[in-house]
């Protein structure tokens, strides 16, 4: 939305295509934009079926004129992974409340009561195009419009929306009856605005403003959420000249751009300012100034301001530079993004481990009676992985739980339970669930996140950002490596009041410190594994075994190579191969054995004996020198580390072999069929 900013239609439109290609990742199976049409009365909007490169060119043969040119102007886009109605033209984004495209709208989330929705919009005789829950809500805008004459502005049209619906969004809404404005509201998804000007901003943050009453039309008059039409009357229309918001220099002929994005990789190349938006904010663009409003007066606990954040992350950390795609590079970063995870916390000198974000909180954590790690996907991976040295060093009780069944099963917690909430995104919808669930029950609540200023990040008491950069190919790697060190790095800290773990906690540290030169070694097998996978590219199924501290690692390469090669993978933990696993070998099922050397070796050796003697033929994951092994198997020699360290140097050749298995068998590594990023949605 920009304004005194004169620019072109293609401007226009390659800022949105650019910023959707940047969230390709997040979601990828259509996209769609709307821009200002001819005139205040008209808008575009374009759709197609694919990448965003689908949409460029079906854009580019449109018939529009590109040069025209705006001084004001505010258009918007989507990109797409179905969770209502399949990848089709039609249900792509933005949504239309009518052929004129009075209204459109571009959702994150899901609206769980849009089936009720639509019956009523249809029995007022609305015709819906589409088999999303998203259309619903265009409609509704324009139905509450029609109905309530009163209304004035934008921003309360769409909280009348916003009263209606159940589920989760982020939304940004375009009317050609409010030309050169848009409008933002979020419940449970996230969204940012980032500010681009020239000028000085008039304040560093955005009063929110509270409405007077919360007298906001209800869109039935039998609603099917149960609430009765209220007439709209003037004190709905809302009091902006008392509030501050952002207007260069209080100049209204100052040019500003202002950018919304799910995720501060689409907006990055125009700004680096940004305001994170909270649940039941409605924002609202107009004549340069953006204003906040709450949805609701009624106990309102939310700070009144929302202030301006400086992002850290450079352009150059979401481009894929001499790579082929993000997931290699991401791979190739990790003896960098380990350190950056260890950067200001540990001192290797003195051997001591200070996690700032935890500072306040360490008394109640060493005093808790039990710590539930909470996580969905790679995330749920690296917390198993820590589990034992968790217990070990800090002889508090841990279990480890997925955010949906954790859910599902409406887990006991306690206030004096820890609950740890581990997630690349900060984002995942099922973690953030379970994070408020916990919140609720008076549990202390810690972070583990990449992306700051994420929901997780914001909503927990304290807790550890990962600093692994901005991770965009779906399948996670190093965030795992780096959730892994952010876990252990907070046992140890945990640990210091106990003198009997000091040595161990210094075997930790020095194991840690020689990690990411290790990790190098480990990358020099990428031909080795190339040759591998070449090798196993027409095979149906691949188990991964192990056990103690490498379970995590067989989970965790299984994953990586169901996500991106398509091939049927299981992550064993060798000790249960004698109750089922077994009847899997013979000569002819792939087998990997992560075979490093601690305390459990002499069972993974018996788990071998096992395999070989139904004629199993494994690859071996095993230690360097390791001769038993490399003389007689085919391995894969990883260096040696401590038994608690050595999972993050084992997972890097089965993140190495999913990759050369899914560009082998022709994949799209970086995209892989039905699955997002970031999954915003239950
Ligand atoms: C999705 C991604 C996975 C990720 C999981 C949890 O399934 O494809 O790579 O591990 O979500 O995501 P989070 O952001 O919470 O770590």
């Amino acid at each position: 939305c920009s304004q005194n900013v004169c620019k072109d239609r293609k401007y226009v439109i390659d800022t949105l295509l650019n910023g959707l290609s940047r969230l390709e990742y997040r979601g990828y199976d259509s996209a769609g934009i709307a821009v200002d049409g001819d005139d205040d009365k008209d808008m575009y909007i374009f759709k197609q079926v694919g990448k965003v490169k689908e949409l460029r060119s079906h854009i580019d043969k449109a018939t529009v004129d590109f040069s025209k040119q705006f001084n004001s102007q505010a258009s918007m886009g989507h990109t797409r992974w179905a969770t209502h109605g399949q990848p089709s033209p039609i249900n792509c984004h933005p949504h239309r409340s009518d052929v004129t495209n009075e209204f459109s709208v571009v959702h994150n989330g899901i609206i769980t009561n849009y089936k009720e929705l639509r019956l009523v919009l249809e029995k007022k005789g609305h015709k819906f195009e589409t088999d999303t829950d998203t259309e619903a809500v265009a409609k509704l805008a324009k139905f509450i419009f029609d109905s309530n004459p009163k209304i004035a502005d934008f921003p309360t049209l769409v909280k009348s929306v916003c009263k209606e619906l159940e589920g989760a969004f982020a939304f940004v809404f375009k009317s050609v009856h409010f030309p050169n404005q848009l409008v933002i509201a979020r419940r449970g998804s996230p969204v940012l605005i980032g500010v681009k000007t020239d000028q000085k901003l008039k304040t560093d943050f955005v009063d929110v403003e509270i409405p007077a009453e919360d007298a906001i039309p209800a869109a039935f008059e039998e609603s099917p959420t149960g609430s009765s039409l209220l007439t709209a009357s003037p004190q709905h229309q809302l009091r902006r000249s008392q509030s501050r918001a952002f207007l260069t220099n209080g100049q209204s002929t100052d040019p500003i751009e202002y950018f919304i994005a799910s995720d501060a990789s689409a907006i990055v190349e125009h700004t680096k300012r940004v305001l994170y938006l909270e649940d039941d904010d409605i924002a609202h663009i107009h004549d340069g100034e953006l204003h906040i409003h709450r949805l609701n007066r009624a106990n309102d606990k939310t700070s009144s301001v929302r202030s301006i954040e400086t992002l850290e992350i450079e352009i150059a950390e979401i481009m894929k530079g001499s790579f082929e795609h993000f997931m290699q590079k991401e791979i190739y970063e990790q003896p960098e993004s380990v350190i950056n995870t260890m950067r200001g916390r540990i001192n290797f000198d003195t051997k001591e481990i200070t996690l700032g974000g935890l500072k306040q909180y360490l008394t109640t954590i060493r005093r808790c009676r039990r710590m539930v790690l909470v996580a969905c996907g790679t995330s749920y991976h690296s917390c198993l992985a820590v589990r034992q040295v968790f217990e070990e060093l800090t002889e508090i009780p841990v279990s480890v739980e997925l955010a949906s069944d954790f859910l599902d099963r409406r887990t006991p917690i306690f206030r004096d339970d820890v609950c740890v909430f581990l997630s690349q995104s900060g984002e995942t919808a099922d973690t953030i669930l379970a994070l408020r669930y916990s919140m609720e029950r008076g549990a202390l609540c810690l972070g583990v996140v990449n992306t700051v200023g994420s929901t997780i990040s914001r909503e927990t008491h304290c807790g550890i950002h990962i600093n692994a950069g901005p991770e965009i190919g779906v399948a996670s790697t190093k965030a795992y490596t780096s959730q892994y060190i952010a876990l252990l790095m907070m046992a140890v800290q945990l640990s210091e009041d106990r003198l009997s773990k000091l040595e161990r906690r210094q075997q930790l540290i020095d194991g840690l410190h020689d990690l990411p030169s290790q990790i190098k070694k480990v990358l020099q097998s990428d031909e080795t594994l190339t040759m591998l996978a070449k090798g196993m590219i027409d095979q149906r199924s691949l188990l991964i075994m192990g056990r103690g501290y490498q379970y995590s690692t067989c989970l965790e390469g299984a994953l990586k190579i169901k996500e991106i090669s398509y091939m049927h993978s299981e992550g064993i933990l060798a000790g249960e191969l004698k109750h089922g696993p077994l009847a899997l070998i013979d000569e002819n099922m792939p087998v990997i054995l992560v075979m490093t050397q601690d305390s459990f070796y002499p069972k993974v050796q018996s788990a071998l004996m096992q395999i070989t003697a139904r004629k199993g033929l494994p690859i071996i994951i095993c230690n360097e020198g390791d001769k038993s092994l490399t003389e007689n198997y085919k391995t894969i020699q990883v260096p040696k580390s401590v038994d608690a360290l050595q999972g993050l140097l084992n997972v890097v050749p089965l993140q190495l072999l999913s990759y050369h298995l899914a560009v082998g068998r022709g994949y799209d590594v970086d995209f892989p069929r039905n699955l997002a990023k970031s999954v915003t949605v239950e």
